[in-house]
């Protein structure tokens, strides 16, 4: 992507919504942090309860539906932090923006945080905004990644500043909507991916308390599911596009699983609310051996 890592180990998207908390969680070692996702104009999100924890299985399942305070609130908490790290800024559509406006609910983002973020997601996997993830298909994904490629060439001119653009993808995919990701991202030159957002699964965790409620399983049983999909994504992308891996890391050896299966960076959510900041010290050490 163009960018210097100090090291490897970031913290994944959703913790720190509206970049509030940027200079505290550089305190925790990562070589990377990413805010948001953060959409145009602020929104509640879902009624709570949205949040709960699967403690036998290390899990969490999630239905937030991207509260946070819109982007231009965002930005200010930015320029406040005075952060120098790298900064990974994941952008979202508002729950009500019609689908065939969800464009401009990305490139309003893009334009608004394009001059502060080292990368910029495109996330399209959340699980809990309807119909988002219908933009992983083919035809709607070639749309949307040709959009926002040419709208990076005009800022980049306009700011004289290259911003990766970075796509954030389900687990939830089968091997052929993989393989067409990946050739997507090759061809409209895409900088980076990360793999994958939380889980609509519950093979893993049937039959335990909270395993019915609606939204995104991450942690533990995610672990190997996503692994498989960078497995499969890099037998395509063969180093061409970088891969960020994320879902249920859980411990050091479970970072290094990811790396070994073609990851390039990583990144934690559950892991840290299980383990703390320690796991953060544990990855880097494994993980820049
Ligand atoms: C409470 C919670 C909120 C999340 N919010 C977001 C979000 O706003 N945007 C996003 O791209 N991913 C979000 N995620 C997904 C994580 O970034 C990550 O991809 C996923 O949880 C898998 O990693 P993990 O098993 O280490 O948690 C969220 C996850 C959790 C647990």
């Amino acid at each position: 992507m163009g960018l210097d890592f100090p090291n490897p180990i970031g913290l994944a998207a959703g913790l720190d919504k509206n970049g509030e908390y940027i200079n505290a969680l550089a305190t925790f070692g990562f070589g990377f942090i990413e805010i948001g996702t953060v959409t145009p104009r602020p929104q509640s999100g879902n009624l709570k309860p949205r949040l709960f924890r699967i403690t036998q299985a290390n899990a969490i399942i999630n239905r937030l539906g991207f509260n946070n305070d819109g982007v231009d609130a965002v930005v200010q908490n930015i320029e406040k932090a005075n952060y120098q790290g790298i900064l990974g800024i994941n952008i979202g559509k508002n729950y009500d923006t019609p689908m065939e406006k969800v464009c401009d609910d990305y490139l309003e983002c893009m334009r608004k945080v394009y001059c502060y973020a080292s990368y910029i997601v495109i996330n399209i996997s959340s699980p809990n905004t309807p119909n988002l993830r219908v933009l992983q298909n083919s035809e709607e994904f070639d749309h949307l990644l040709s959009t926002l490629k040419s709208e990076q060439i005009k800022l980049t001119n306009e700011y004289g500043k290259y911003t990766p653009l970075v796509v954030k993808i389900a687990p939830d995919l089968n091997s052929t909507q993989v393989i067409s990701i990946a050739t997507l991202l090759i061809k409209h030159k895409i900088d980076g991916v990360i793999a994958t957002n939380s889980t609509l699964s519950r093979s893993e965790v049937e039959n335990l308390p909270n395993s019915e409620e609606t939204g995104g399983l991450s942690g533990s049983p995610l672990t190997k599911i996503s692994t498989n999909i960078i497995r499969q994504l890099h037998a395509v992308l063969k180093g061409t596009v970088p891969i960020i891996g994320v879902g249920g890391i859980m411990c050091a050896s479970d970072a290094q699983e990811k790396i070994d299966a073609g990851a390039s960076l990583i990144q934690i959510y559950t892991g840290l609310i299980y383990q703390g900041p320690e796991l953060v010290r544990d990855a880097v050490k494994i993980s820049c051996k």
